[in-house]
């Protein structure tokens, strides 16, 4: 043991998703005992993108687990944008689905703001939609961006407190580092923080990361934040999942995140890994906007 070393909290974001998805297997035993609707999540993944296709598949699997009905649709790449766009206009019609993701990134000759504003914001359970993301901003309640939510979730039940907290957000994505600045600067628990949203254009970057004591990493660049930009006892939530080469491993790559988890591990309070943190969370948020996507049909 190292003589400086302290007991990292690991946020646990596979563990924590995994007992969200059995909570959701339950609920959805009592609908199925009550003979409500059970949940049917689609996704639509066009082309053959590596990342695209595990992030898809990890999501099925947790419909599985979760005892929902799930279904993909799987256009080529060359998919024209008309056809697309009848893809997602089939399944705002479809009465069968509750809620369908598109997965992202979308091919170059495809408008993906078009795609994601033609989805019925009542299934948009991505909350990628501008209905959503702007009832989001208002602080009313919606269907909440996945990644976002699940990082509340995990903070929430891992009874971190970040009311009156500094949280510095790194990376100004419309799906993560925008939504998550906004989130944690609201009234609520978690919530209450005094957040600083950076990018690439922040002079002083280290600088303005140690006055935080909750840093999110959004920026996908692997290990990008190292222990000497954090402050000591920092809470750390680690967005990126960045495919590095390395002769040691079979197939010759590692996924890391856009923190030196190893540089930082005897610096902060908590940490989450990659893989193993946040990702596993934005599936089991995923899981939680499908249900309510359910019962916001049934309340029509
Ligand atoms: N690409 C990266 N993250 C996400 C996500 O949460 N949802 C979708 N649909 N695409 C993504």
């Amino acid at each position: 043991l190292r003589p400086q070393a302290t007991c990292m909290l690991i946020l646990d974001g596979k563990h924590l998703a995994g007992v969200l998805v059995d909570e959701i297997a339950l609920e959805v035993q009592q609908r199925v005992e009550k003979g409500l609707k059970i949940p049917h999540l689609a996704a639509v993944l066009v082309g053959d993108n590596p990342a695209s296709k595990s992030y898809v598949s990890n999501k099925i699997k947790s419909c599985a687990r979760a005892g929902y009905v799930s279904t993909m649709v799987t256009p080529p790449a060359d998919v024209s944008q008309a056809e697309l766009m009848q893809i997602v206009l089939d399944l705002n019609n479809n009465p069968e689905i509750d809620g369908f993701i598109v997965q992202l990134p979308l091919p170059k000759h495809i408008d993906e703001q078009a795609i994601t504003l033609a989805i019925d914001p009542k299934k948009d359970v991505d909350g990628f939609h501008p209905y959503n993301f702007g009832l989001m901003a208002l602080g009313v309640e919606t269907l909440l961006p996945a990644t976002p939510f699940g990082i509340m979730l995990l903070l929430k039940r891992y009874g971190i407190s970040t009311a009156g907290k500094t949280c510095v957000v790194i990376g100004r994505s419309n799906i993560v580092g925008t939504p998550i600045s906004i989130m944690l600067g609201k009234k609520g628990d978690p919530g209450d923080c005094t957040v600083t949203l950076a990018h690439s254009r922040t002079p002083d970057l280290a600088k303005v990361i140690k006055r935080a004591d909750i840093v999110i990493a959004a920026i996908g660049k692997p290990h990008f934040v190292t222990a000497d930009m954090v402050k000591k006892g920092a809470i750390v939530i680690d967005v990126g999942i960045n495919s590095i080469a390395d002769a040691t491993t079979k197939s010759g790559y590692r996924l890391v995140g856009d923190v030196d988890y190893a540089g930082l591990a005897h610096k902060v309070k908590a940490m989450t890994p990659v893989p193993g943190g946040v990702g596993p969370m934005t599936v089991a948020a995923l899981m939680l906007n499908t249900m309510k996507a359910v019962k916001g049909r049934e309340k029509k």
